[in-house]
């Protein structure tokens, strides 16, 4: 496996793959079976995987955990390589944006003058917490994929919001890049994996599991027919709510396409929560295919 530190070196990497097929999985490190599921992914459908391994501080607010977020790049490195990843590129924030071209009129951290927004999308649920998270979040992955020119681009279903972003970026900029997203990867008791769960302490672990569980009695009330979508939000709440570490921030039933609020539950359905557990703000989320739509 290839180390990269400089954009040119994955341009020449992926100037000599030719035709070759090359998949994309975009990451911020201290992998996971979560990731690892993403790169096995991209190994099956393509002839060459590139990860990228950055803690992009354009998508942390200046009071979130960028300092604190973990990292491991010798246990990183192994993984990817027993995976079978042809590329890592791990770029240090001079390579990303150059001091250079960092805005020199701005009181402010600005860390490069252009920025891409998703309008709407990245102002609902997690935008609401995180108001320029997505913005960062868009600006990097338009950055990698110049970089790295993917075929194919690997997203985890746990971001629902994020690669749902990613996609009508892609479509709304025409990028030649199929995007494709990767079912949750759980721990054996429902707990989404994340980096961040290492944030926790074993109470706040123990806990943790309500926001899986609250998500699958959410989906057992649909099943059973509830189609208020205040009834299902009021069921995570007070499901979360039970355990008392947890510190809801929201819980919603929203249109899985638009992220709009629906009133009464019809076709694809997500419900996403966010609550915080000590130092941790964990997310989650289940995509639900309600039947009996209009006229149904
Ligand atoms: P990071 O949090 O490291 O996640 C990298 C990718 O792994 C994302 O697509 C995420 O959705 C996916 N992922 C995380 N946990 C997962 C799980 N339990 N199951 C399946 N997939 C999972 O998301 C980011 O980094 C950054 O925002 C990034 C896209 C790299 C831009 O900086």
């Amino acid at each position: 496996m290839i180390v990269a530190r400089t954009i040119a070196e994955v341009r020449s990497f992926r100037r000599e793959v030719g035709a070759a097929s090359v998949g994309f999985v975009p990451t911020m490190g201290y992998f996971h079976e979560g990731h690892l599921e993403l790169m096995r992914r991209s190994r099956a459908e393509n002839e060459r995987t590139v990860v990228s391994l950055y803690v992009n501080p354009l998508q942390f607010a200046p009071h979130e955990d960028l300092a604190a977020y973990p990292r491991d790049f010798e246990r990183d490195r192994s993984l990817a390589e027993g995976v079978g990843v042809d590329l890592l590129f791990a770029p240090d924030d001079d390579e990303m944006y150059p001091p250079a071209l960092r805005p020199k009129e701005a009181a402010g951290e600005r860390l490069q003058a252009t920025v891409v927004r998703v309008e709407g999308l990245n102002s609902v649920l997690e935008g609401r917490s995180r108001p320029t998270h997505f913005d960062g979040v868009a600006t990097v992955v338009l950055k990698l994929f110049h970089i790295v020119s993917p075929d194919r681009a690997y997203f985890g279903q746990k971001d629902y919001q994020q690669a749902l972003l990613v996609r009508r970026m892609v479509a709304d900029l025409d990028l030649p890049v199929d995007v494709r997203v990767v079912p949750t990867v759980r721990e054996p008791d429902g707990l989404a994996m994340s980096s961040r769960n290492v944030y926790l302490t074993p109470e706040e672990r123990a806990q943790a599991t309500v926001l899986h569980r609250a998500l699958r009695s959410a989906v057992a009330a649909i099943a059973a027919g509830e189609r208020d979508a205040a009834a299902v939000a009021r069921l995570l709440r007070e499901t979360i709510a039970s355990e008392p570490l947890a510190r809801l921030d929201y819980a919603e039933v929203v249109d899985a396409e638009t992220l709009s609020p629906l009133p009464r539950l019809a076709g694809r359905v997500l419900l996403a929560v966010a609550a915080r557990f000590g130092r941790a703000r964990l997310i989650d989320n289940e995509v639900v295919a309600v039947p009996g739509g209009p006229g149904a």
